[in-house]
């Protein structure tokens, strides 16, 4: 049958309906989309539309309708061949954010299936995949039918978003990172869920991370966009949650892909920084919940408890790192992971507490120690970053160790240290801790 020939569709006006705070209505909204994607719609033109996004809004119809049409602009997997409940996880972005690792293998040993798909990292935040490729072999890059294979046969598969799923988010995305169009709630609602959803999944837990080193510092505009989140989700018909955790100090000890990476691994074996666990034994709860399978976070965290401690979290681990490429030794000798040759100590100036510890500035030196990345296409050091002594409230002393950084380029060192050490801040008093997470979004 003869596809039906779409109108020339006015953009022009379009873009002034939305520049005046006119609601655009669900065709207008897929034939922008069609039309970005098939050339008819300029660059131009999307990106003055998403400025007028970024000042006048959408609402939640016009963000389900900006969803589905980038969910649709690609390919969308079909998972229902896989019985179990599929559910997923994504993290706004933060400093020593190596939960996804962790989280995995724990999930899928509770018995749900987890099709995790992870980006790279950019900015001051890593990326999954940097980290997941520091172990020896793993290849992140697998066809949607090994995706789907791996997911069947172990129930988790950690990949990267491959080019046809969502591709007019990919497009739009890369427009708005230089129009100054990035932090609309709306247009991160539409550009998160369209690639969750092609996915194949049947509910998602959002970790919608606030502070410092997040994307959202207030609690109020990362509680606003994980409402939206929350709410666009369930109106396409998916089980969506969302935890707003405090981003206001790096998570655990380390920042940098292999040294994340050893960490995460560290909780698998029961070990590892309670923060780290709290927040993924946290969003594993959320998970299960979300999966039906429990029905309460106490239940959901004996469970998650329970596979750690009998190790069928690490053994699910082996079967992840052995099915991708990678040497799954690894996962029993995590501190073997190499790290990067050329290091220095940045040491305490003063005796006290320490009552601060910057998430950004370290994010910025662990890319300065070639750890991260400032354009898509630049490469990262594996074994570069930082793994700190101590956290915020931990008592020091003069000389004491802070941080120990790792680089293969020695010449990086020193800025990288610099900035290190200013992101500590040594006080008299004890500060008050707070638990990671600060609230839960359910619909
Ligand atoms: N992360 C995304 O995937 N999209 C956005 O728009 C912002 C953050």
């Amino acid at each position: 049958m003869a596809r039906k020939k779409r109108q020339p569709l006015a953009v022009p006006e379009l873009i002034v309906r939305k520049r005046e705070g006119e609601k655009l209505g669900e065709q207008e909204i897929r034939d922008l989309v069609a039309g970005f994607m098939d050339g008819s719609v300029a660059d131009y033109q999307m990106s003055a539309l998403a400025m007028a996004v970024y000042f006048r809004g959408m609402d939640f119809d016009e963000t389900v309708a900006m969803t589905l049409a980038m969910r649709d602009s690609g390919k969308v997997v079909s998972l229902d061949q896989i019985d179990a409940p599929k559910v997923d996880k994504h993290s706004t972005g933060g400093v020593g954010d190596k939960v996804s690792i962790c989280l995995a293998p724990i999930v899928a040993a509770c018995g749900v299936a987890v099709p995790m798909m992870s980006g790279r990292g950019l900015g001051h935040t890593g990326g999954t995949l940097d980290k997941l490729e520091a172990i020896p072999g793993f290849r992140v890059d697998l066809s949607v039918r090994e995706f789907r294979g791996q997911l069947r046969k172990i129930g988790c598969a950690l990949i990267g978003q491959t080019g046809d799923l969502a591709p007019a988010d990919k497009r739009l995305y890369a427009l708005r990172d230089v129009t100054g169009t990035v932090e609309s709630i709306p247009l991160i609602t539409s550009s998160i869920l369209s690639k969750k959803l092609a996915e194949g999944i049947d509910a998602l837990v959002l970790d919608v991370k606030v502070g410092r080193g997040a994307f959202m510092k207030t609690e109020s505009d990362a509680r606003e966009l994980a409402r939206c989140l929350v709410r666009v989700g369930t109106l396409v018909g998916k089980r969506v949650s969302a935890l707003l955790t405090d981003m206001n100090t790096p998570i655990g000890y380390t920042i940098g892909n292999a040294l994340e990476t050893t960490e995460a691994l560290e909780i698998l074996h029961g070990r590892g920084p309670d923060d780290l666990r709290e927040l993924t034994y946290e969003l594993a709860a959320e998970m299960l919940r979300a999966a039906g399978l429990v029905k309460s976070k106490s239940q959901g965290l004996r469970h998650i408890e329970q596979q750690v401690a009998n190790g069928t979290a690490l053994e699910k681990m082996r079967e992840i790192v052995d099915a991708q490429g990678g040497d799954p030794r690894v996962v029993d000798a995590p501190d073997q992971l190499a790290v990067a040759r050329h290091r220095t100590t940045v040491t305490s100036e003063a005796t006290g507490y320490v009552t601060d510890i910057d998430p950004l500035e370290l994010g910025y030196a662990s890319m300065g120690l070639g750890a991260g990345r400032s354009r898509a296409e630049d490469s990262v050091d594996a074994g570069a970053g930082i793994r700190l002594h101590v956290q915020r409230g931990d008592q020091v002393r003069e000389g004491d160790a802070l941080a120990t950084l790792y680089t293969s380029e020695r010449a990086r060192l020193r800025v990288a240290a610099d900035r290190v050490g200013a992101s500590f801040r040594i006080g008299k008093r004890r500060p008050r801790l707070r638990s990671r997470l600060i609230e839960t979004i359910r619909r």
